[in-house]
C-alpha cells in the first residue's frame, strides 16, 4: 500500500514508472485562457500529474502553462489520449505526433486508448485496437511515451487487447466515484497489475448534492469533495479531479490531514447510482 502523505507521492505503474496518486483534470476546460490559467493554478498548488486529451480541444492551452510554469519536465506527469477518429496503426502514429506538438513535448509520460468502441467503427473495433496499440508500443519503445494503457476499457475489451499486446497496459482510466465503483472492471485490473484511474472522481459535480456525504464531511471538518478524493485514494485508486477555480484546485489537494473509518469508507461504497453510472462503452454514439 502507498503512503498517503502528500499530492506527490506516487503509485509504481506495471513498468516501474512512477505516478504522482493524484492528476488534475481538463475535461470541459475551455482552451485559451481558462485552461491555461487553471493549468497553471494546478501546478502552482503542488499538482505535478495533468489528464488532458486530443478530444479536450486543449492540448496546446496545457502545454503553454506546463512550460511558462517552471516546473522541470522531469518532475511531471503528462497524460494524453487518442481520440476515436484516430483508431488504427498509421492513425494513431500521427495522432500522438500531433498531440505531441500541441503539448510542445518530446513525450508523454501516460498515452492512453481513450474508448473501446467507437461507434462508426463497432464492426472491426477488436482489430483497431490491437493495431493502435501495437503503434503505442512501438511510441513506447520509441521513448515518445513512458508508459501506455487504456480508457473506459471493460473485461472484454482487455481480455481481446492482450491477446495480441507485447506491452499489458499500465493503466485503465475509468469512471470511479461512490455513485459507481465498478467493481468487476477494478478487480480484472488489479488481477493484471493495471492501474485504476478514477475519472468523474467527484461525479462531474453531481456528488455535491448528496446529503450523507455532507454530513460526513461535517463530521471530519472537510469538504465533500475532500471526503471522496480521500475515499478514492484510501481504495487504491488514483483521483483526477477537475476545476477551473483556483480555491478549489486547491482545496482538492488537502487530502493528507485525515483518514476515514473502515465504517465509514463502506457508508460510501453504498451510494451506488446517487451520481450516475459509468457509460456501457459499447452503446455510446461516439
Ligand atoms: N477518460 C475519459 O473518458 C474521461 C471522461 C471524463 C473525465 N475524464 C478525466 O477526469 C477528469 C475529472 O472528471 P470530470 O471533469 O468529469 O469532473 P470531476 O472532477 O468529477 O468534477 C468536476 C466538477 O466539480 C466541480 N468542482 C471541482 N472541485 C470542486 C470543489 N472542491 N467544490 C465544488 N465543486 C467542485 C467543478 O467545477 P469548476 O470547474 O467550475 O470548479 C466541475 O463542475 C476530467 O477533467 C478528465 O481529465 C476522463
Amino acid at each position: 500500500m502507498t503512503a498517503l502523505t502528500k499530492l506527490t507521492d506516487t503509485y509504481a505503474l506495471n513498468n516501474g514508472t512512477k505516478i504522482p496518486i493524484v492528476g488534475f483534470g481538463t475535461w470541459q476546460t475551455p482552451d485559451g485562457q481558462v485552461a491555461y490559467d487553471s493549468v497553471l493554478a494546478a501546478l502552482k498548488a503542488g499538482y505535478r500529474h495533468i489528464d488532458t486529451a486530443a478530444a479536450y480541444g486543449n492540448e496546446e492551452s496545457v502545454g503553454k502553462a506546463i512550460a511558462d510554469s517552471g516546473v522541470a519536465r522531469e518532475d511531471l506527469f503528462v497524460t494524453t489520449k487518442l481520440w476515436n477518429a484516430d483508431h488504427g496503426y498509421e492513425a494513431t502514429k500521427k495522432a500522438l505526433a500531433t498531440s505531441l506538438t500541441k503539448l510542445g513535448l518530446d513525450y508523454v509520460d501516460l498515452y492512453l486508448i481513450h474508448w473501446p468502441n467507437p461507434a462508426p467503427m463497432r464492426d472491426h473495433w477488436e482489430q483497431l485496437n490491437a493495431e493502435s496499440w501495437r503503434a503505442m508500443e512501438e511510441a513506447y519503445a520509441d521513448r515518445k511515451a513512458r508508459a501506455i494503457g487504456v480508457s473506459n476499457f471493460r473485461a472484454k475489451h482487455l481480455d481481446a487487447l492482450l491477446k495480441t499486446a507485447k506491452v499489458v497496459p499500465a493503466v485503465n482510466q475509468i469512471f470511479l466515484n461512490p455513485s459507481d465503483t465498478q467493481d468487476e472492471v477494478v478487480a480484472y485490473n488489479r488481477a493484471h497489475d493495471i492501474l485504476s484511474e478514477a475519472y468523474s472522481p467527484l461525479g462531474t459535480g453531481k456528488i455535491f448534492g448528496i446529503p450523507e456525504l455532507k454530513q460526513l464531511a461535517d463530521r471530519y471538518h472537510k469538504t465533500v469533495a475532500q471526503v471522496v478524493l480521500r475515499w478514492s485514494l484510501q481504495h487504491g485508486f488514483l483521483p483526477l479531479p477537475k476545476s477551473v477555480h483556483a480555491d478549489r484546485i486547491e482545496q482538492n489537494t488537502d487530502l493528507f490531514d485525515f483518514e476515514l473509518s473502515t465504517a465509514d469508507m463502506q457508508t460510501i461504497d453504498g451510494l451506488h447510482g446517487v451520481a450516475g453510472l459509468a457509460k456501457d462503452p459499447d452503446q455510446t454514439d461516439f
